[in-house]
């Protein structure tokens, strides 16, 4: 799984433990994920390309750079939304893309229900954000979306994996980093992640 990265550091770990807790009530639970999602958005941009820029300190001139291409971030609504926030923070000149996308609960597949991208691309990276990468469906038709839009460079950066979403990600997009705070067990059998944290969207939005 050599472009799926899970995420080693502490601080992740420990505010995911706080995050799963079904206690977490959601102001924390909000809180939770943007913090999560700044980390791991930290670990996903290592590789952005940067220009130089001179810049000028009180004390003098030096080299600096900056961020050579245009970011997209692209929240899967709903609980995608809750990670933006967080990463929008890191990267204020980013521009925000939302893809509405649910997962049919009987037979598990996308529904698309928003989708206002312009005819041409406006940005060179996109990352996708979702908490929650279950059977991989909604990722894969967001990926689907963002190719035929015409961006070639995409990172998916979530909270939780399956196997399986995992693997259907792999399969239809090989060349799309994953990023995740940390890959679960399995699915059960209505689709939910195990032990994963429930519904992310009602716990962010306090609608469980
Ligand atoms: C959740 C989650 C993902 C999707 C993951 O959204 O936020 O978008 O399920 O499942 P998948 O990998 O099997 O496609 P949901 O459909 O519950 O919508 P919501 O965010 O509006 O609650
Ligand atoms: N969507 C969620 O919000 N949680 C899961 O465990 C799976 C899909």
């Amino acid at each position: 799984m050599s472009n799926v990265f899970e995420s080693t550091h502490p601080l992740v770990a420990h505010k995911l433990t706080k995050l799963r807790d079904q206690s977490t009530k959601p102001k924390k639970f909000r809180e939770l994920t943007r913090e999560i999602a700044g980390l791991l958005t930290y670990e996903a941009t290592q590789d952005l390309g940067t220009s130089p820029k001179e810049v000028s300190s009180p004390m003098g001139q030096t080299a600096g750079v900056e961020l050579t291409d245009k970011i997209g971030l692209v929240p899967i609504l709903r609980a995608g939304l809750g990670m933006a926030e967080g990463v929008w923070e890191l990267m204020p000149n980013a521009e925000v893309w939302h893809i509405g996308l649910y997962r049919d609960e009987e037979t598990l597949q996308p529904v698309e229900y928003y989708n206002k991208l312009p005819v041409s691309p406006t940005v060179k990276v996109c990352l996708v954000l979702d908490p929650m990468l279950a059977t991989g469906g909604s990722a894969v038709a967001t990926v689907d979306v963002l190719k035929r839009w015409g961006v070639s460079r995409i990172k998916f950066v979530g909270m939780l994996g399956a196997p399986e979403g995992i693997a259907l990600m792999q399969e239809k997009h090989p060349e799309v980093p994953i990023h995740l705070a940390k890959i679960d067990e399995k699915l059960n059998e209505i689709g939910y992640i195990v032990p994963g944290l429930g519904d992310a969207g009602d716990r962010l939005f306090g609608t469980g």
